[in-house]
């Protein structure tokens, strides 16, 4: 983590100000940081949005957020700690709040600055071409940045456009482009367990490893999200950034140094060993399906289909299993099994790399119960934690070997709660580290990988999407999807 800079004179400008992702995520965590001393209070907060509100307005709206994050926060305390909120109101198209912003910051002699583009995405391009026109894109004695959410485009071609549009406005040094799973604790522990340790990185290669399993799975549905997620899927919305930033955590060799490119680059490298889907390779390597209603957590909830603002006939998938090899020497030969999906039984992301099995005839081990013994869970949410299962024998006259398990767990290790990625996230961005950011090249190479599997599925003649039964772990096929060499998903119950 980077040392902390000076802040003073320092503002963060949020566009999008009155959405949910800065009521739920940015003002929760700024409030973190600012309880923890980590950037001042004296740090201009200005929000720049359409509705009609006011600084005390947002004063309030930040007071509530906060609150409803689960803080105990008097309005005193509060008063002390957000000295500076401003509200910009305007449209992402007019002069005029550009105009506003450019006097705001300089009667008040702002020097650093960070936009946060927390609007939708059809509002980047007017909105930077905007900062590059008032000439915001720049400081003279200070530095300028900014943070832009995902979806980073919705295919190649437009993240590529969208690539054009920023680098006409910022230099790559200026954008942090947001994947918000790289500021999850457990995720940036994969590169601790991985290189600080000795013991498991000497196995985490084809000789030693039979497969790998990531699995993101969410209990929640679309909610009231169908506008955005009906021309996205899980595809867009989880495969292309957070599952391919999970794998190549996973894959990725050891960095010359924990610094934003030497991370990046070895990323990259993986990125881009994976083996394209080519026409053929689709189909059987990828299983689609979508949810139908059934219970979660003995709660009837509903089917895709009928949830609010989705077509009746909606083939978008909701729950995607795909079989990726990376062609690289540390990994020839070695499938990564990556699955996502809505209205799963349990909320779990984790990755789990399943080592070979040894000769069984050894101990006579029909016996066993299960599979090879050997995996390595790393669990990322919610159960923060890492375990190892390995085989022991059962006490008793006869050989008989069972999994038993060693855990790691954050909580009670550590006695604290894990930080919010946001609040990592702006800290870094802040602090000008863009380690936990994907780079120009990286989401390119996401999105080249994405595309093909796109664009090979449209090709795809018979389009059959299966469904499954909300509260279950996906239809009958997903489970044979995996098969193969009896590989199976591990499905907690
Ligand atoms: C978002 C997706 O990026 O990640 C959502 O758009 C998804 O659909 C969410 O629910 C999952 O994030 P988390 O942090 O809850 O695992």
């Amino acid at each position: 983590m980077a040392n902390q800079p000076k802040l003073e004179n320092g503002a963060v400008v949020i566009f999008g100000v009155t959405g949910d992702l800065t009521r739920r995520k940015l003002i929760p965590a700024i409030y973190e940081l600012i309880l923890a001393k980590r950037i001042p209070s004296s740090l201009c907060i200005i929000g720049f949005a359409r509705r009609e509100w006011d600084d005390e307005y947002l004063r309030g709206v930040f007071f509530d957020s906060i609150k409803d994050a689960g803080y105990k926060i008097n309005i005193d305390d509060f008063n002390k700690m957000f000295v500076n909120i401003k509200y910009i109101k305007s449209n992402f198209d007019d002069d005029q709040g550009f105009s506003d912003l450019v006097k705001f910051l300089s009667d008040k002699k702002i020097k650093n600055i960070l936009y946060y583009l927390a609007t939708p995405p059809d509002a980047y391009d007017i909105i930077i071409k905007n900062l590059g026109k008032a000439g915001l894109n720049k400081s003279d004695d200070g530095w300028t940045r900014i943070v832009i959410e995902k979806p980073y485009g919705r295919d190649l071609d437009s993240a590529k456009s969208l690539e054009t549009l920023v680098h006409n406005v910022f230099s790559e040094n200026q954008v942090y482009r947001i994947d918000h799973y790289l500021g999850k604790e457990t995720v940036q522990n994969i590169l601790v367990l991985r290189f600080a340790n000795g013991i498991f990185e000497p196995l985490w290669n084809r000789q030693y490893v039979d497969h790998v399993q990531i699995t993101v799975a969410e209990t929640v549905g679309v909610g009231t999200r169908a506008g955005y997620y009906e021309s996205t899927g899980v595809v867009r919305d989880m495969f292309q950034n957070h599952m391919m930033q999970l794998l190549a955590l996973t894959a990725m060799e050891a960095p010359v140094a924990f610094s934003a490119d030497c991370v990046r680059d070895e990323k990259v490298k993986v990125l881009r060993s994976l083996r394209p889907f080519e026409k053929n390779d689709t189909i059987p390597n990828t299983y689609r399906a979508q949810y139908a209603g059934g219970f979660i957590k003995n709660e009837r909830v509903k089917g895709y289909k009928d949830e609010d603002g989705v077509d009746p006939k909606s083939v978008t998938e909701t729950y995607l299993a795909a079989r990726v090899f990376i062609d690289n020497w540390r990994w020839s030969g070695v499938p990564f099994f990556l699955r996502s999906g809505k209205r799963l039984p349990k909320r779990m992301t984790e990755i789990a790399v399943q080592f070979k099995q040894v000769p069984l005839p050894l101990f006579n081990w029909q016996n066993m119960a299960g599979d090879a013994p050997n995996v390595l869970v790393l669990r990322l949410q919610p159960d923060e934690g890492v375990t190892l299962t390995f085989g022991a024998k059962l006490p008793g006259p006869v050989n008989e070997i069972t999994p038993v398990e060693m855990e790691f767990d954050y909580e009670s290790s550590f006695d604290q709660k894990t930080p919010e990625a946001y609040v990592r996230l702006i800290q870094d961005a802040l602090y000008g580290d863009a380690t936990l950011f994907t780079r120009s090249d990286e989401v390119i190479t996401q999105w080249s990988f994405t595309d093909k599997l796109i664009d090979s599925w449209k090709s795809d003649k018979n389009k059959y999407l299966p469904v499954y039964e909300a509260g279950t772990w996906g239809p009958i096929g997903a489970d044979q999807f995996i098969q193969d060499k009896n590989r199976k998903w591990r499905n907690p119950e």
